[in-house]
């Protein structure tokens, strides 16, 4: 069967890699960022300087808030309209990337609605106005690299992946010095993020050759330096910058699984109760109970296997390796802070005794949860397509920290 492995044509990566926005071509440059920490850190001012220097007029479009909303992305591709750019440079988290994705679509084709940008692969033609270039700053979504952006409707309460390769950057910037400004949190939550993408991405269905390697090498270098990332070391922070670029150069083209289904199904649909699940700390509690649901999977049961091989990790049968990941993702949350079940994830996101989703609203919203997981982009690519039943199980096991043994 044909398939297709497509990234960004350049990658600029490395310590002072942000000037590359020198040698940009064009007229109009418009910049998106997120709530200010790129401003703060300078950052911001840098990449406007470079884009002058290439003799480019720029506008900002500034306050990009985190979990992106149609609406955001609605006016940002108004201002885009107004001044039309033929440089979209996103810079920051994953949340003002993705939302430059959507812009730049709405951009390129006005008459276009989110519904219309929500077809899986069904995007017209893009880069007839603008190119785009994106520059992360932190080290988990790899939207940098990535086919994909996640807006928020929050009048569903749902996260929608656009997913199509025409979203795909032309140029990603991987320049660690931006990553070394994060918060511990933002670490450790962006980290398990990583580690699920090239996991997901490793039993994926439709992983190849192409993905398997940047998924194991992700794996290999995120066992060495996420914790100690998240330690402050500033060797390890950057490593980590590169680590989550190939997990995402494997996500992108090899896909995901329900660990992200359900990441983006419950994410924003507790956000009444006084907080959002953060992606990347969903991930982190989903993904133990996925690796042990999907392990029922022979060839996926195997795959996991060759995992914990790669990591050195106990076992000497398939079945005890998947333990021994499943026991190593667990530890990593312990090193990490974050808590192993939606029941005692706080609402600062760390572990606590009662958290923020009381276990009635859970269990009212669990069956429209599940039905919107199991319809989520991911699911199709996952080793096992979860019944209605199992889905409501699986996420009860997410909530309670119960074993998965179905
Ligand atoms: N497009 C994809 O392929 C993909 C993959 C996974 C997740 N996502 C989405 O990405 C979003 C999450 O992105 P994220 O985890 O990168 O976080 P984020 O972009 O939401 O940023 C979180 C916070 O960190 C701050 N921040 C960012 N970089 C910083 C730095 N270097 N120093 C200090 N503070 C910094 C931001 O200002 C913000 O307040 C979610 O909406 C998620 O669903 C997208
Ligand atoms: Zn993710």
């Amino acid at each position: 069967m044909m398939q297709r492995f497509t990234n960004p044509r350049d990658i600029y990566h490395g310590k002072g890699a942000l000037e590359a926005l020198k040698g940009f071509e064009g007229k109009k440059a418009v910049i998106c960022v997120g709530g200010g920490s790129m401003k703060r850190f300078g950052f911001l001012d840098r990449a406007k300087g470079y884009l002058e220097e290439a003799g480019m007029e720029v506008r900002i479009i500034e306050g990009i808030e985190s979990d992106p909303s149609v609406e955001t992305v609605m006016k940002g591709a108004a201002v885009m309209q107004e001044f039309g750019p033929d440089w979209i440079v996103a810079i920051g988290g994953g949340s003002p990337i993705d939302a430059a994705k959507a812009m730049w679509i709405k951009y390129e084709y006005p008459e276009t609605t989110f519904e219309d940008m929500c077809k899986i692969f069904g995007l017209p033609k893009l880069r007839t106005k603008a190119k785009f270039c994106a520059v992360s700053s932190t080290s988990g979504t790899a939207t940098e690299v990535t086919a994909f952006s996640i807006i928020t409707d929050y009048q569903k309460g749902i996260k929608y992946p656009i997913a199509d390769f025409e979203i795909t950057p032309d140029v990603a910037i991987v320049d660690p010095e931006l990553a070394e400004t994060m918060p511990k949190k933002l670490v450790a939550h962006t980290g398990m993020d990583a580690l699920t993408h090239a996991i997901e991405a490793y039993v994926s269905t439709v992983h190849s050759e192409f993905t398997d390697a940047p998924a194991i090498r992700a794996i290999e270098m995120i066992q060495r330096d996420l914790v100690n990332s998240y330690g402050e070391d500033m060797t390890a922070r950057d490593n980590m910058h590169t680590a989550q670029c190939l997990a995402g150069i494997a996500f992108s083209s090899g896909l995901l699984g329900i660990v992200h289904s359900m990441a983006h199904k419950t994410g924003a649909v507790f956000a009444d109760q006084g907080a959002h699940i953060i992606h990347g700390a969903a991930n982190a509690m989903y993904l133990p109970k996925v690796i042990a649901y999907n392990a029922k999977d022979p060839e996926a049961k195997k795959r996991y296997g060759v995992i914990a091989d790669y990591m050195h990790l106990a076992g000497s049968t398939d079945d005890e390796k998947v333990a021994a990941l499943i026991a190593y993702v667990r530890g990593l949350n312990d090193q990490l802070n974050i808590p192993h079940g939606i029941k005692f994830y706080g609402a600062d996101s760390y572990p606590t005794e009662q958290g923020f989703v009381p276990e009635k609203v859970f269990l009212e919203r669990l069956p429209s949860i599940a039905a919107n997981a199991i319809l989520d982009a991911c699911t199709g690519s996952n080793p096992r397509q979860p019944t209605q039943e199992e889905m409501e199980k699986l996420l009860k096991c997410c909530y309670y920290d119960t074993d998965v043994d179905f």
